[in-house]
């Protein structure tokens, strides 16, 4: 596996964090500290702060990304959002399948691959969340949730289209948690699931493929993690909401 032949990608989830104000602050202490980044930099921000983040970044290295998105393009879905409003905008990136959506907002890797599907068409570029729960690690079956939720997501999904997709390993019982996976723990899990794009594709594919690793990474921790051969980058929650740890994660994936 050839690290050389992708792109390292640092992702901000910000959550259901900042208001405008905020973010209009966040994003002013960050650009300056983040501008010389060799890695890609995407902050995926709520969607009332999308405006304002488009806006912040223009001109800059920065890009902005979504939380989520809707499968259909408009419709009688009250709340929702659909992949062509966030298009329209000038969004380029969409997180899917985010282990905080399945667990409190009943996602399924059904409803996961109708929203890639549909972020695809609109033009978005996905970052698909994938990863074990604590029990499934103890249970020895994160090999089993981890190919099976990518094999579902990526259903459908040609090789072209895959081009256009990141894939974030983040196992849940390290979100939030403080407990981050070893560098060891991700690489494992990052590389078994470059070997299953490799076999639903091929190694060029698969080589070229953006596989983060995310949960708990924060400043101390990102050098040796995204130095792991299979480790391109990562998606931050916590550590996405302060400037300047976000910018020293940035740096390291840089390296
Ligand atoms: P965390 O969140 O960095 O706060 O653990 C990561 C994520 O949920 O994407």
């Amino acid at each position: 596996m050839n690290k050389a032949l992708r792109k390292a990608v640092i992702a901000g989830n910000w959550k259901m964090n900042k208001n405008r104000q905020e973010a209009k602050a966040l994003i002013a202490e960050m650009l300056p500290l983040v501008k010389d980044a060799d890695c890609g930099v995407v902050i995926c921000v709520p969607y009332t702060n999308l405006e304002t983040a488009l806006e912040a970044t223009k001109g800059s290295n920065v890009k902005v990304g979504a939380e989520n998105c809707h499968w259909a393009t408009s419709g009688a879905f009250t709340g929702e959002i659909s992949a062509d409003m966030l298009a329209e905008m000038g969004v380029e990136y969409v997180v899917l399948g985010h282990s905080e959506r399945r667990q409190y907002f009943g996602e399924t890797d059904g409803t996961v691959n109708k929203r890639l599907h549909a972020a695809l068409t609109a033009g978005l570029k996905p970052i698909l969340c994938v990863g074990e729960l604590l029990n499934e690690r103890e249970g020895g079956i994160t090999e089993e949730v981890v190919g099976m939720q990518t094999k579902l997501a990526l259903a459908g999904v040609t090789k072209e289209q895959l081009a256009n997709i990141i894939i974030a390993y983040e196992p849940v019982w390290a979100i939030g948690t403080g407990k981050t996976a070893t560098a060891e723990q991700a690489n494992e899990v990052n590389h078994y699931i470059r070997t299953v794009v490799e076999k639903l594709y091929d190694k060029e594919t698969a080589d070229a493929m953006t596989i983060q690793y995310g949960g708990s990474m924060n400043a101390g921790n990102a050098e040796e993690l995204t130095a792991q051969p299979d480790v391109d980058g990562g998606l931050i929650g916590g550590a996405s909401l302060k400037a300047a740890d976000f910018a020293k994660i940035i740096e390291a994936a840089s390296k």
